[in-house]
């Protein structure tokens, strides 16, 4: 194996002696390692004996001009191919899901552009803590990967979740890494359900000029696609979100395509396929005027009393049965008045979708342009529905079901 440069922060707790027997290893190996020590470590295992393993200076503090003279901390943190913190104790994984950057050890960890392995060592109640488990699911939504923690006697006379993965596996964990195991993803990136998929987003409205200063559109906000496609992202898919005019910011962590009429959304579509899932939440409208007027339309002028309108093209059925790249999940939406499952039912087919996701316009909150939404999701499987709730809640239940549903239709594919 190609021999890789490795920072390894080493946090304070008892368990800190077997990061010694990493940096063996790691050295057996072939790896460089440069390594950092938490003042909380230094009680734990000494700079000498971590420097004398390395055979490298040991770096412990943020405030150190000598240190910052032959290598600065943002340096130190990027001149390595990975960033792996063992021990990770609760303490440093509570600062990194918060993003305090008040040591050497924090502030690399903040700054790094590095993937970042965590190898957690704790007590079993502070493991299993709310407090610790909330900063782990953050730390794993933004992205960090982690190697144990493993079962079994604890330092403290304990029993349980806690001890440091042993040095073999952690050393197993960063070789996988580097035979190109990308399950570990950039800072940034994020792990989840929906790691490694491709979601494509249609949102908001269209407009369809008339002439240089009129157009149809309709009252959609992009609010219920937008948040779906930040769901998406959330769950660690890699988001496409083609957006009509709407007055949203972009998502965070979602590559946005902004258009303005059917056809450009057509287009930014097609061009984005493949995908595993497309989840066509704008709403298109259905017709366009004929042609554009080059001048503005006089209000006296007979051409505004005959304005011809042509179908746009159906991006959903387009999608639904494309020759060559149609996602295995096709989802589309339904804004409907009255009689919604039968209309959404009807549409299913007409589409050639996998779910219609139903909304009732005519419901309390109004979900054109609200902040809530009534939907009943449609298969050929049958109907299910949602209460009212947050057009944010109904994404994060929309994504959880489209995980599943997506599963189901690769096995039968
Ligand atoms: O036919 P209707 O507009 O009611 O269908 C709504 C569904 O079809 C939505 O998912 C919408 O995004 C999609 N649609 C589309 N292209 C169109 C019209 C609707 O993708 N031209």
């Amino acid at each position: 194996m190609q021999s890789k440069r490795i920072l390894l922060i080493i946090g304070g707790g008892i368990a800190a002696y077997k990061a010694l027997l990493l940096i063996r290893l790691l050295a057996k190996r072939g790896h460089k390692v440069r390594a950092v020590l938490t003042p909380a470590a230094s009680q734990f295992v000494t700079a000498l004996s971590v420097g004398s393993l390395t055979g490298d200076k040991v770096y412990q503090d943020l405030f150190s001009l000598t240190d910052e003279a032959e290598m600065g901390h943002i340096e130190l943190s990027r001149d390595a191919d990975l960033v792996v913190v063992a021990p990770a104790t609760s303490d440093l994984i509570a600062k990194m899901a918060h993003g305090l950057a008040n040591d050497l050890a924090s502030t690399l960890l903040l700054a790094t552009d590095k993937r970042v392995l965590l190898a957690p060592a704790m007590n079993v109640r502070m493991w299993h803590h709310p407090a610790t488990q909330r900063n782990l699911a953050q730390l794993k939504s933004d992205g960090v990967a982690f190697v144990g923690p493993e079962k079994g006697d604890m330092a403290c006379g304990e029993y349980g979740l806690g001890r440091l993965a042993e040095p073999e596996s952690i050393l197993a964990r960063i070789e996988k890494l580097f035979a190109g195991d990308t399950s570990i993803p950039l800072p940034g990136r994020r792990d989840g359900a929906l790691s490694g998929r491709h979601v494509l987003v249609t949102s908001g409205p269209t407009r369809e000029p008339i002439d240089p200063v009129r157009y149809i559109a309709n009252r959609s906000s992009g609010k219920q696609g937008h948040a779906i496609a930040a769901a998406a992202a959330a769950a660690g898919a890699t988001v496409t979100l083609v957006s009509g005019p709407v007055a949203l910011a972009d998502p965070p962590g979602v590559s946005v395509r902004h258009v303005e009429t059917a056809r450009e959304m057509a287009a930014a579509v097609e061009q984005a396929l493949p995908a595993d899932v497309f989840i066509a939440a704008a709403a298109v409208a259905d017709w366009r005027a004929a042609s554009e007027q080059p001048e503005k339309i006089k209000k006296d002028a007979s051409a505004a009393g005959a304005l011809t309108l042509v179908e746009n093209p159906d991006i959903l059925a387009g999608v639904s049965r494309h020759a060559s790249k149609r996602p295995a999940l096709v989802v589309g939406f339904a804004a409907e008045t009255n009689d919604v499952i039968a209309h959404a039912q009807a549409k299913l087919a007409r589409k050639g979708c996998d779910l219609i996701v139903a909304n009732d316009v005519s419901a309390a909150g109004g979900a054109m342009g609200g902040d809530s939404n009534t939907v009943h999701l449609v298969s050929a499987g049958g109907v299910v529905d949602w209460p009212t709730m947050s057009k944010d809640k109904v994404a994060a239940k929309l994504v959880a079901a489209i995980t599943s549903l997506l599963a189901r239709a690769e096995r039968s594919a």
